[in-house]
């Protein structure tokens, strides 16, 4: 590693600022990315108390010279970068500078190390009240020790947000794990309150997954032999992309929720990733699994940026729909290539049919609602939004035990205006199961067609083929060729903001940071009067004086409106619309806010997509016409076959 230096103000700015230490793990994982960096194949690791009174990590790495041993706990202060080209092609896992300087002031932290060729260890320390620095030889093998004593000492507030000892220590031991499935060339041991609790050996091979005896040794001890024996190996090249790594079977009873992937050896968090797993697991399954998977992409460091976030937990790629591609390929052909695939499906027929006749007996002998909600769970009503008697909610908090007694009027009440589909679904759903239950004891004994339980969960649009008119895409999809209206996908997705999790607490406020004075006509006035409680649902923070008013707060979704425009216009609409209920307002507020300009580019439309595809996925199964339209060719090939 090169010497230290720091960084100069042009580059700083270039680098996504932020605070990374949140709690103890936060520390441990940017002490031991450190290590990594270092060339270190042996780390160990000791915490007390959670990490909350001391975390030590002492490796062999090739150290810090002495003349660079207080430089490592400047601000901005690197070996890593040094140039704004430089932070194009990252391959360590630091880069900021920021990691050591923002862990030491809010800690005591000492740091030791030694480097070859010199014939004793320095130790590094901030001391008194200017925090300078006091330097001293020590003993030390080559490599470096690290310590952190009494976490957020000198920011109580921080302190108090810390949980208890166990759940602190469950966070270090969850990042020592990823980090311990990224480098299976490292030992590494970890200690909590002086007792060795984790010992993971190294493997002497170079990162070869092909390797694979060794490296499932290590990956069972993570992930337990059920995900290590009923997985897939994967291995997957194109170009300058690979992707490797282990899934679980498909169509399994599978009850492991590893879902660990990497990027470039990085611990990432990524819905590119996360959406194309999903869609190549949709298109071999019968019904919706545990999904388990630890994956590694590389990629060439030039394609992605990681200086997106200061916690470095996420990228961007720079041609994403060709990774998100790339990976689902790669999933899909293992998974498909899976010589056994068949045999597990008729496992999971054979599962079926247990399942159903498991669930035959008990309706046949008792017909009670706790039977019935269990049906409801079993046959996976999502959390669909639903509106009764004019209120708001999701039914996951609804007791879905009550569905079977609404009666056809009293049941769903939906405002006419509205052109969204997902209640009517929920409705159909509500019918299906209800006819479910009817009519399941007359199939008893009878030959069923497991066909038709096995309801294919494509919940996804499948692919983005192009971008039309700057606000349409034309998609792909399970029901043919169609043209999304990429407005109206946003729309929902605002909808969704603006819907309180709690209906009675309404949405968070967000304080502004410059409170907002109107003075209001009277007539104004009285509507505000009139809507105060609707308003406060929806997260404003209004105070009246006569006809002033002071805005201190609004939710999320409101805050880059600007509000002196905003707030009359939202008082005209509600004076206008008298019976105007939450969820119409949420509707006009989300029309209001989403930007219709929007040029629209694929990989936007992607994220938007993905998030859509999360949040409604039975408006992908039955989506309202406003929102796709299928194109019909019948025309265009009549035209072309004709002579
Ligand atoms: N365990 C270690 N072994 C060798 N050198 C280290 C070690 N830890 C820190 N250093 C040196 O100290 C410097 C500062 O570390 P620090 O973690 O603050 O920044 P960084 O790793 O460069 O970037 P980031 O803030 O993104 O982690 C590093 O660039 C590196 O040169
Ligand atoms: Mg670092």
């Amino acid at each position: 590693m090169s010497e230290i230096r720091i960084l100069s103000p042009k580059l700083v700015s270039q680098i996504a600022a932020g605070e990374v230490v949140e709690r103890p793990s936060s520390v441990v994982k940017e002490l031991i990315e450190n290590s990594l960096d270092a060339g270190a194949n042996s780390i160990d690791i000791e915490i007390d108390h959670g990490g909350v009174t001391r975390i030590r990590v002492h490796d062999n790495g090739i150290g810090i010279s002495k003349k660079d041993l207080s430089l490592a706990l400047e601000r901005h202060a690197t070996s890593k970068i040094n140039t704004l080209e430089d932070l194009t092609k990252i391959k360590s896992l630091g880069f900021r500078g920021e990691a050591l300087s923002s862990i030491s002031s809010v800690s005591r932290l000492i740091l030791t190390s030694r480097v070859d060729g010199q014939i004793e260890g320095w130790q590094v320390y901030a001391e008194g009240h200017e925090m300078s620095f006091t330097l001293k030889p020590i003993a030390h093998p080559i490599g470096t020790t690290v310590e952190v004593f009494d976490l957020f000492y000198n920011t109580p507030v921080r302190r108090k947000f810390l949980r208890t000892e166990k759940t602190e220590f469950n966070h270090i031991d969850e990042i020592i794990r990823r980090i311990a499935l990224s480098r299976f060339d490292v030992k590494i041991n970890l200690s909590h309150n002086s007792k060795l609790v984790r010992q993971y050996r190294s493997i002497n091979t170079k990162n070869n997954i092909k390797n694979e005896e060794q490296y499932k040794r290590r990956l069972a001890i993570i992930c337990g032999d059920n995900f290590t024996r009923n997985s897939l190996t994967l291995y997957w090249v194109k170009d300058d992309l690979e992707i490797k790594g282990w899934i679980i079977r498909p169509n399994l009873d599978n009850n492991s929720k590893f879902q660990y992937y990497y990027v470039n050896g990085r611990i990432i968090r990524d819905r590119i990733i996360n959406h194309a797993i999903r869609q190549a697991y949709a298109d071999v399954l019968q019904e919706e699994q545990n999904l388990a998977y630890v994956l590694y992409l590389n990629i060439d460091p030039n394609n992605i940026d990681v200086n997106v976030h200061p916690t470095k937990l996420e990228i961007r790629f720079h041609q994403s729909r060709l990774v998100h591609d790339f990976i689902y390929q790669g999933l899909i052909n293992t998974l498909k290539k899976q010589k056994n695939l068949q045999q597990c499906c008729q496992q999971y027929d054979q599962l079926i049919i247990n399942k159903t006749q498991k669930i035959n007996s008990i309706v046949g002998l008792q017909q009670n609602s706790v039977v019935k909600e269990k049906l409801f769970k079993s046959y996976n009503v999502d959390d669909c939004l639903f509106i009764k008697n004019n209120t708001i909610g999701t039914m996951s908090k609804f007791n879905k035990s009550n569905i079977n007694s609404l009666s056809e009027t009293d049941s769903l009440y939906y405002p006419n205006k509205v052109e969204v589909d997902n209640v009517i679904f929920s409705r159909e759903r509500v019918e299906f199961d209800q006819k479910l239950l009817n009519n399941i004891s007359e199939r008893e004994n009878k030959n069923i067609a497991i066909s038709s339980f096995s309801i294919k969960q494509n919940y996804t649009f499948s692919k983005i083929l192009t971008i039309y008119l700057k606000k349409f895409a034309l998609i792909e999809s399970y029901f043919g060729i169609g043209l999304l209206s990429l407005i109206e996908a946003k729309k929902y997705l605002k909808i969704n903001q603006l819907i309180p999790a709690d209906i009675n607490k309404g949405l968070k406020i967000q304080p502004l940071l410059m409170p907002v004075k109107l003075i209001l006509e009277d007539w104004e006035i009285d509507t505000f009067y009139r809507v105060k409680i609707l308003l406060n649902k929806l997260g404003f923070d209004v105070n009246i004086f006569d006809s002033e008013i002071i805005i201190h707060g609004v939710s999320c979704p409101l805050r880059s409106q600007n509000m002196v425009i905003f707030f009359p216009k939202l008082l005209k609409y509600l004076s206008q619309n008298i019976f105007c209920q939450l969820y119409d307002l949420i509707i006009w507020i989300a029309d209001q806010i989403i930007n219709k300009e929007q040029v629209w580019t694929i990989t936007n439309a992607m994220h938007l997509l993905i998030d859509f595809e999360l949040i409604y996925p039975e408006l992908i199964k039955k989506p309202p016409k406003k929102l796709i339209q299928i194109i019909d060719f019948q025309s265009t090939i009549a035209a072309l076959t004709n002579e």
